[in-house]
């Protein structure tokens, strides 16, 4: 960067990296886990840009420092904070409203005020850091308030947000006391980015029904009042009075080339082997991979796979399911509660079918760096995506991106936002158990030509439209705005 702030800010509720207390008592940066933090490395490398976020860990005061080819810009947050902010509002209130409110959402003026409180924080170490007329790129539902905070203080900036989950319809939208505030906030942004054009949709429902601005198709007409420019500075892009606000589906990505790369080394190859070799060389072997979530649909497919055992469809120790969960968000009670009933119905299936040396179920509540997860993509046959809902789902892309052999089957939740681009996949409604088990079947018995021309759809399709694409896309719309403005002078 110059001397006057970086050109490029993202904005999000983690660093890509978590601060770890080692065993010596010492602390070190690790990468963070979760898709967001894949999707953006490889874009905040290539841009030099500085990236504001939280360490993941309680009460850290560290300056800002350089790591992995960007500047990393820690934010504080208390253990109440996080219990309040990120455990409680972000992730007990905002996640259930945006995935169907498949676990009640609770409301809490004390979690509402913490939220408020974090994202002026976020929004102050954001302007600390940007350029004059900088772009910043706001992520997901943590910081939905950071874009009009940042709006007041820095006019100056474009300003981009990206919500990465769904945006819930009106309906259970309206249930949030703090709708209003949160509308407004995204309202600060110039651009407003889904993951599917029925968020961008139900985002535009929203903004209708509980403001009174004009709306034309996905663009939403908003009064400026930023303070008047200044004698000899550039007056503002827009109109006078009124700047515009455009809502948009870019479904994002992985980094493809990278999974497919990593599939293709010998080491990857080799590991893939080794595991079906551990795994007693099953004919068909299942494989789940999510975040221990109650989105993800973990008991409803194990469900269908323990009736499947039941029914004498899928033997033991002919198939095999591996089921990766990787712990998440543990104080928060609906997922403890998730944890022991997914865990009861393993037992329970293992019990039931499992024999020496040859589990049903391999269950894993570990998280794995990147190459396993490769290997394991692809040992498997059937890779299984069940989520209830879900804003894009990741994994079922990292899937297809290892899948370099052209074996292997994605069984795919409508509910996805995946599934409005992965033709190719099987679809699935995880809530008919008999459907899915007659899917879940059919995919077990795939002939390999149909599966290689439906893996090969399915590759050039993630392989084309990568982590790459999705971020320069959206960049080039953001920075595009101003030419289409209406030109200030009176
Ligand atoms: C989802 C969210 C991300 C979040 C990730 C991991 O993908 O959209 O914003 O970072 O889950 O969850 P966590 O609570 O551990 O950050």
């Amino acid at each position: 960067m110059g001397s006057q702030g970086y050109k490029l800010v993202v904005v999000a509720n983690r660093l890509p990296v978590d601060q770890t207390v080692e065993e010596d008592g010492t602390t070190s940066w690790r990468r963070s886990p979760g898709g967001l933090v894949s999707a953006l490395e490889p874009v905040m490398r290539a841009a030099d840009g500085a990236w504001v976020g939280w360490s993941g860990a309680p009460d850290v005061e560290a300056e800002p420092f350089d790591a992995q080819g960007m500047r990393l810009v820690p934010v504080r947050l208390s253990g109440e904070e996080i219990a309040d902010y990120y455990e409680g509002f972000s992730n007990d209130t905002l996640w259930p409203l945006s995935h169907d409110v498949i676990s009640p959402p609770e409301f809490h003026r004390h979690w509402w005020d913490a939220y408020r409180r974090v994202n002026k924080r976020f929004a102050e170490a954001a302007a600390g850091q940007a350029a004059q007329g900088a772009v910043v790129w706001v992520h997901d539902y943590q910081m939905q308030l950071v874009p009009a905070l940042l709006r007041e203080m820095r006019p100056d900036l474009r300003i981009g947000y990206f919500h990465h989950i769904p945006f819930p319809p009106l309906e259970i939208f309206a249930q949030l006391p703090w709708r209003r505030q949160v509308v407004e906030g995204l309202l600060g942004a110039d651009l407003v980015g889904f993951q599917r054009g029925g968020d961008a949709s139900n985002f535009i429902r929203v903004v209708r029904r509980l403001t009174d601005l004009t709306t034309r198709g996905q663009v939403v007409t908003v009064p400026r009042n930023a303070p008047p420019t200044a004698p000899g500075e550039e007056p503002p892009p827009h109109g006078h009075g009124e700047r515009h606000v455009r809502a948009a589906a870019f479904p994002i990505s992985i980094d493809s080339a990278r999974f497919d790369a990593m599939a293709r080394t010998d080491e990857v190859r080799a590991r893939a082997r080794e595991i079906r070799h551990d795994l007693g060389d099953p004919s068909i072997l299942l494989l789940g991979v999510d975040r221990l979530d109650y989105t993800k649909g973990i008991r409803h497919r194990i469900k269908a796979y323990g009736e499947l055992l039941d029914d004498g469809r899928l033997k033991i120790p002919d198939a095999a399911l591996v089921q990766v969960a990787s712990p998440s968000r543990e104080n928060v009670e609906a997922y403890q509660q998730l944890r022991d009933d997914v865990e009861a119905l393993v037992g329970r299936i293992n019990g039931e079918h499992g024999q020496i040396g040859a589990a049903a179920i391999y269950y894993m509540h570990h998280s794995y760096p990147p190459e396993e997860m490769a290997a394991l993509y692809l040992a498997a046959d059937v890779m299984l995506v069940t989520s209830l809902r879900d804003g894009m789902n990741l994994v079922a892309k990292e899937f297809v991106a290892a899948c370099t052999d052209e074996r292997g089957v994605l069984v795919l939740s409508e509910f996805t936002g995946a599934a409005d681009e992965l033709s190719g996949a099987l679809l699935v409604n995880p809530h008919d158990i008999d459907g899915m088990k007659d899917t879940i079947a059919r995919a077990a018995q795939m002939e390999p030509r149909e599966m290689r021309t439906r893996m090969r759809r399915l590759r050039r399709r993630v392989l084309d439209d990568d982590v790459t694409k999705w971020s320069q896309t959206f960049l080039a719309t953001l920075t595009a705005v101003p030419a289409r403005k209406v030109d200030p002078t009176p």
